[in-house]
C-alpha cells in the first residue's frame, strides 16, 4: 500500500537474513491453523467501533478464529460480546450480520431467550428438569475492551491485559480524537491472498511509483519517517507534499479529525497494529482496515472511513472524495498481493531479499515469527 520505507535514520543496508517468508508460511494449511490458534485465538483483535452499534440492542456478528461472535450494546448501553451459540443444543442464535435486537436474543430452535447481558431469561418446559437452573446457562462471554475508542476482542481464557499490550502506544493518538470519530463508509474486499502479504504490502512504499501513480504524486514514495520500527506496532508518517489530503481532488474533504499539530496537517500516518488492524491517519479522516484471514490464500478485509462527528451534514463534508481515492489505491494493492500469492505458490519460489526500503515488512515478519515460535 503506502508508507514507510526506511527508519528515521535511514538504514542503508539490512542484515543478510532479512528475506521474505518461506513458502510454507503463505500456502500451508497447517501454518494457517497454527496462526488461528496462536494469534487469532489469543491476541486482542480489532472488530470495529462503538458508533457502529450506537443504540441499545444494536449488534453485529463477527467471525473470529472459526467462531461466530455477537457484539452488541445492551439495555444499559454497555458493550458486550458473546459466542453466537445457544446453551441448549448449540444452535446459532443471530443469523444476520448485523441488526437491532429487541430486549432478548431468542434461539430460533426451541425459543430459549437470553437478555442482552447474556443471562438466560426463559427456557420453555425446563422448570420441571431436576437441578436445572437458568443461572447456569448464560451465554458464553468473550473479553471485550476499548483501545482508543475501537472495540477489541480476545478469545483467550485469561487474556493479557489490553493496557499492558498497548502500553507502548499510550497517549500516542490522544489528539486524534479517535473515540469520537464516526464511520461514514465501509467497503469489504475479498482477496485471493494470504493475510500476511497485506501487512507486508502496507508497510512499504517501494512499490508506490509503479503501483500507485496517483498516491505517489501526493506523497513522495521515499519520504517515509518511521517512529515505530520493531515489535507489534510499526510505522510512521509521510508528508503530503501536494494538496491538503489524500483525496481524488487533493482537497480536504471534511473538518480536521482531531486537535492535531500544525505540521500534521500535511502528513499521513500509517501504523500496523498486530495482528489485524491497519490505522491510517489523515488530517481530515481516519481509515482503518481490519484483516481477517479465511484460508492460506484467502483474506477478508473491512475498510472503514471515519470522520469527526461534527463534519457530518456540513456542506464541506465530501467523504466520497477520500473513499474513492483509497478504494482505487486499495484495489491496486490487492492486485499485487494476489500476484504475489500466485508466484509464492510456485515450485520455484524461494525467499527473496528485502531492500533497504522494506525494513518495516522485515520487522513485521520478525514479530510474526516470534509469536509463532513463542513457548
Ligand atoms: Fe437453542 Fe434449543 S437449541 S433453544
Ligand atoms: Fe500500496
Amino acid at each position: 500500500m503506502n508508507p514507510t520505507g526506511a527508519p528515521r535514520k535511514a538504514a542503508e543496508s539490512l542484515a543478510p537474513a532479512a528475506t521474505t517468508l518461506p513458502q510454507g508460511y503463505i500456502v500451508s494449511k497447517e501454518v494457517f491453523a497454527k496462526e488461528q490458534e496462536r494469534i487469532f485465538s489469543s491476541q486482542w483483535l480489532c472488530v470495529g467501533h462503538p458508533t457502529q452499534i450506537g443504540n441499545a440492542g444494536d449488534y453485529f456478528v463477527q467471525e473470529v478464529a472459526g467462531e461466530s461472535l455477537i457484539i452488541l450494546r445492551d439495555q444499559k448501553r454497555e458493550l458486550r460480546a458473546f459466542y453466537n451459540v445457544c446453551r441448549h443444543r448449540g444452535t446459532r442464535l443471530c443469523q444476520d450480520k448485523a441488526g437491532r435486537l429487541r430486549r432478548v436474543i431468542q434461539c430460533p430452535y426451541h425459543a430459549w431467550s437470553y437478555g442482552l447481558d447474556g443471562r438466560l431469561l426463559a427456557a420453555p418446559h425446563m422448570d420441571s428438569v431436576a437441578g436445572f437452573s437458568k443461572s447456569n446457562y448464560s451465554l458464553q462471554p468473550v473479553a471485550l475492551r476499548l483501545w482508543e475508542g475501537f472495540i477489541f476482542l480476545n478469545l483467550a481464557q485469561h487474556p493479557e491485559p489490553i493496557g499492558s499490550v498497548f502500553a507502548p502506544l499510550a497517549a500516542k493518538f490522544t489528539h486524534w480524537n479517535l473515540p469520537k470519530l464516526k464511520c461514514a463508509r465501509r467497503i469489504e474486499y475479498a482477496l485471493k491472498a494470504n493475510w500476511k502479504l497485506i501487512f507486508e504490502n502496507y508497510s512499504e512504499c517501494y512499490h508506490c511509483p509503479l503501483v500507485h501513480p496517483a498516491l505517489s504524486k501526493l506523497t513522495p514514495y521515499d519520504s517515509a519517517e518511521n517512529d515505530l520500527c520493531e515489535g507489534p506496532f510499526l510505522g510512521g508518517f509521510m508528508p503530503i507534499t501536494k494538496g491538503n489530503s489524500l483525496t481524488m481532488s487533493g482537497n480536504a474533504c471534511a473538518l480536521p479529525v482531531g486537535d492535531i499539530a500544525a505540521e500534521d496537517h500535511h502528513r499521513v500516518f500509517y501504523y500496523s497494529i498486530f495482528p489485524n488492524m491497519l490505522l491510517s491517519l489523515h488530517p481530515d479522516y481516519v481509515m482503518v482496515h481490519q484483516i481477517w484471514p479465511q484460508a492460506p490464500d484467502r483474506t477478508l478485509i473491512f475498510c472503514d472511513w471515519f470522520f469527526h462527528s461534527d463534519a457530518f451534514g456540513r456542506a464541506d463534508f465530501l467523504p466520497e472524495d477520500a473513499v474513492a481515492f483509497w478504494d482505487m489505491t486499495n484495489r491496486q494493492d490487492w492486485h499485487v498481493c494476489e500476484l504475489s500469492q500466485q508466484g509464492i505458490a510456485s515450485r520455484v519460489y524461494s525467499p527473496g531479499p528485502y531492500s533497504p526500503r522494506e525494513s518495516i515488512p522485515a520487522a513485521w515478519d520478525r514479530e510474526y515469527l516470534s509469536v509463532m515460535v513463542r513457548k
